[in-house]
């Protein structure tokens, strides 16, 4: 199993004009399943066909298992690759597709008949060996690609947005089978995709590019919970950002105010942050984390106070209901905090019934939210180009 070092790896196009690729130092580990996510055009591609030596670096190295890239030759690298668009061969049966390869190769025709039947195995489609591809289903053309994939032998398998021509009904499961037959064989695997939730799903880690750079690198929990920047926090999952100031600054925490004279929040900063007194920041807190509470609710909480003890902490600011919005197995609740800003929340329908539009409640912030130093350019920073 492959480990994949890149050092300072630069890839520029159109002699100097486009930098796909900015100064990109990067290790991958023996046997995880990366995956690579970015606007489009942020150069995710172009890494992908860096790493399996199909563009060479304008500057920089990249090292497979210690090896320089670039000392091996062209046809000693077996590549793993599955494009979006299959690049299969339509006048060729499913069997001589996956053979492909390894006839132009030159491999006897016992190895090969044994490597593409087990290829072909792996991927559940041994049984559709003499079909040609326009008799195939989507799904079943894109398992043929895996397949052609696998055959290469190849101990990483580059994936660029395979799964993107597929239903999402269809993806799903599919997206698991792919985990299962990675990890089955060993393999390294590094996937390019557009969804969010798959690389959830699935990934190990994820990197999370934006024009030409790796913005961070880590499991799906590092950047769900721990996001480095307002951009990675806006990339996955919906994020409520609140404007204010810092004061009490510790090495640990500090209090955050709401601007426009709201309520003061104490928050827990993570170790090594470089916050001043007075400086101006974001946090950060997830629709799912907003905690929506009805005033005779809390008015019972207050007389009931060993109940609230067991309880994390939790700012409560005065706000009203916007709208309440059903979307089946969740509500959505606009809420206009008694400052003037307005957020959003999400939860089950089941729960939180009775709150009602036109409502006045309680919401309620927990002490640990993102904390953002404000960006220069706030509109850039929550774009998601
Ligand atoms: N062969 C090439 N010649 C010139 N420019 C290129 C070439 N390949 C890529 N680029 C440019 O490099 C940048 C990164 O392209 P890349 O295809 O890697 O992006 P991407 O993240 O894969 O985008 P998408 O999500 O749309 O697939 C873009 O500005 C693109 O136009
Ligand atoms: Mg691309």
């Amino acid at each position: 199993m492959p480990k994949i070092e890149l050092m300072d790896v630069t890839k520029t196009f159109s002699e100097g004009k486009v930098l796909a690729s900015d100064n990109i130092t990067l290790t991958i580990s023996d046997g995880d399943f990366v995956f690579l996510l970015g606007p489009s055009g942020c150069g995710k591609t172009t890494l992908l066909k860096l790493i399996a030596g199909l563009e060479d670096p304008s500057s920089g190295k990249i090292l497979v298992d210690g090896k320089d890239l670039g000392m091996v030759n062209p046809e000693d690298r077996n590549i793993g690759f599955v494009f979006q668009h299959f690049q299969i061969f339509p006048s060729m049966t499913v069997f001589e597709n996956v053979a492909y390869g390894m006839t132009v190769r030159g491999y006897d025709d016992a190895s090969i008949e044994r490597i593409a039947i087990e290829a072909l195995k792996l991927v559940k489609l041994d049984h559709r060996v003499l079909a040609y591809p326009k008799e195939l289903s989507t799904p079943e053309l894109q398992k043929v690609g895996l397949a052609r994939a696998i055959a290469t032998r190849s101990r990483t398998l580059f994936l660029d947005e395979p799964l993107g021509k597929l239903d999402p009904k269809i993806r799903r499961p599919f997206r698991h089978e792919l985990r299962r037959l990675i990890k089955t064989l060993g393999l390294t695997a590094i996937q390019v995709t557009h969804d969010q939730e798959e690389a959830m799903a699935i990934a190990d880690k994820i990197i999370v590019m934006r024009a030409g750079k790796i913005l961070q690198y880590g499991s799906p929990e590092d950047l769900y919970y721990r996001p480095n920047s307002i951009f990675v926090a806006n990339f996955f999952g919906e994020t409520n950002f609140l404007e204010g100031f810092v004061s009490n600054v510790t090495k640990d925490s500090c209090t955050f105010h709401l601007h426009l004279g709201g309520p003061k929040f104490e928050v827990k900063l993570a170790p090594g942050h470089a916050f001043k007194n007075g400086a101006q920041v974001m946090i950060g807190y997830r629709v799912e984390d907003i905690e929506l509470i009805e005033l005779h609710e809390s008015m019972q909480a207050e007389s009931q106070e060993l109940d609230l003890e067991d309880k994390p902490k939790m700012n409560t600011i005065k706000a009203s209901v916007t709208d309440a919005i059903f979307i089946g197995p969740s509500k959505r609740f606009i809420v206009k905090l008694e400052n003037g800003d307005v957020i959003q929340a999400k939860h089950s329908s089941k729960f939180l019934l009775d709150i009602q539009k036109g409502e006045d409640i309680l919401v309620g912030f927990h002490e640990h939210p993102m904390v953002f130093e404000y960006p220069d350019d706030l509109r850039k920073e929550l774009s998601k180009a």
